[in-house]
């Protein structure tokens, strides 16, 4: 059961979404970060004439709660995506290394994170824990760093 405040975070990734930059993949991605104190963060892909080097949304909003010194604070993300111009509502999933760049934070906030993610278009969202998209994770506290 998909509760209201995963359905208004998927909504502020939806929001995001439009202000991608990805005018290579035409793949638009949004990715929003809800805090401790219902603070929402929001991040889009940000894509580079030398393609290798873009930036996920997902990164890009966790690149920016960590510029709020707020890294221990996240409680949930959503991400949403799909190609644009088209009605996409399959859930996309985050990459490998969104994964591992959400699990900083997981870790360091001490919780397995609930992950929603949706299509560009409908209402489907699809609702996975962290750990179950990154078993046996590696992360800072291999590092002895909580
Ligand atoms: N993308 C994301 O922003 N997040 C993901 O988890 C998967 C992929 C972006 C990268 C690129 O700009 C576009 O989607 C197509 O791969």
């Amino acid at each position: 059961m998909i509760d209201q405040g995963a359905q208004a975070l998927v909504k502020a990734a939806r929001g995001a979404a439009k202000h991608a930059h990805a005018p290579y993949s035409k793949f638009a991605v949004g990715a929003a970060v809800l805090l401790d104190d219902g603070t929402v963060v929001t991040g889009t892909n940000f894509e580079n004439a030398s393609y290798g080097i873009s930036l996920c949304a997902e990164t890009v909003a966790l690149g920016t709660v960590n510029a709020q010194g707020k890294l221990r604070n996240v409680v949930a993300i959503a991400v949403i995506g799909g190609r644009m111009d088209h009605a996409d509502t399959a859930p996309i999933s985050p990459c490998g290394r969104c994964r591992q760049i959400i699990n900083e934070a997981a870790q360091l906030a001490g919780r397995d994170l609930p992950v929603f993610c949706a299509g560009a278009a409908g209402d489907e969202i699809s609702a996975h824990m962290l750990s179950d998209l990154l078993p046996h994770a590696f992360g800072p506290a291999d590092l002895g760093i909580r």
